[in-house]
């Protein structure tokens, strides 16, 4: 996967995108990520990239020639590659859908992503009709610009990408995918100052151990997210064992 950031802070994602895991992938070639200044592309002597809105009110907004061109130059380089078509358009807004794991899931299947970082008050809309093929938002709260949208992004859309994480098993048990939450970990010692690891975890019987994941996750989703259980697929040994959770309350 090819990923493009346009941007006015690109040093916010120095760190970002060399260390762990997205580090590793960047180094085995398994996503290209590549950052743009949007300043750069300014086309006036003070490579001024925003400007105050019409119609007055607080804050600037990011002006539409230097946005423009840097959208252009980046899809001149694609030109060459036979995806250019393909390529999604993302602004980062809090207007956005609201990110996901199923979203996250759909665009790690894309071939390259463009992802537009506004700042201040946002971007002229002209960009957004003429451009944006998708608004994403990370939640209903306003942040101070879409970098670290963006990077929340690009962590859980490329961790799904086959071959960035060690073993692609974690990723069909962990929460969310399953829409269930998961179900505790532990690790060695087995008496840490007196708090022992579930001795069914010992035990060696994969069966049991499955069952007990299984009703450790619904416990869990049943009380830190049940609005979860609603969209879940259950068996009728779910459904049994939240009975009797439920019972015994
Ligand atoms: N920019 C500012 N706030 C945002 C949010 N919640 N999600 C995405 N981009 C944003």
């Amino acid at each position: 996967m090819r990923i493009d950031i346009l941007t006015l802070f690109p040093e916010m994602f120095e760190s970002f995108l060399t260390t762990s895991i997205l580090g590793r992938a960047v180094e085995k070639g398994l996503v290209s990520i590549k950052v743009h200044n949007i300043r750069d592309f300014a086309d006036n002597k003070h490579k001024q990239a925003d400007d105050y809105p019409y119609g007055g009110g607080a804050g600037m907004v990011l002006m539409p020639q230097p946005l423009s061109d840097c959208i252009k130059h980046v899809l001149s380089q694609y030109r060459e590659k036979t995806y250019e078509k393909k390529t999604k358009i993302i602004y980062l807004s809090p207007q956005g859908q609201v990110l996901s794991q199923q979203m996250a899931r759909e665009l790690s299947k894309e071939p390259s992503l463009i992802l537009i970082c506004g700042h201040y008050e946002g971007i002229d809309q002209r960009i957004i009709d003429r451009y944006v093929d998708m608004e994403v938002s990370i939640g209903d709260y306003v942040l101070t610009g879409g970098e670290i949208p963006a990077m929340v992004l690009i962590d859980c859309v490329t961790r799904l990408i086959p071959g960035v994480l060690g073993s692609q098993e974690s990723i069909l048990e962990e929460s969310h995918t399953a829409g269930l939450l998961e179900y505790p970990q532990y690790t060695r010692p087995a008496v840490y100052d007196g708090d022992e690891v579930p001795q069914v975890l010992l035990s060696g019987d994969h069966e049991r151990i499955k069952r007990w994941r299984r009703q450790q996750s619904l416990k869990n989703t049943l009380k830190k997210r049940p609005d979860m259980l609603k969209k879940a697929s259950l068996t009728e040994e779910d459904y049994k064992f939240l009975k009797e959770l439920k019972d015994s309350e």
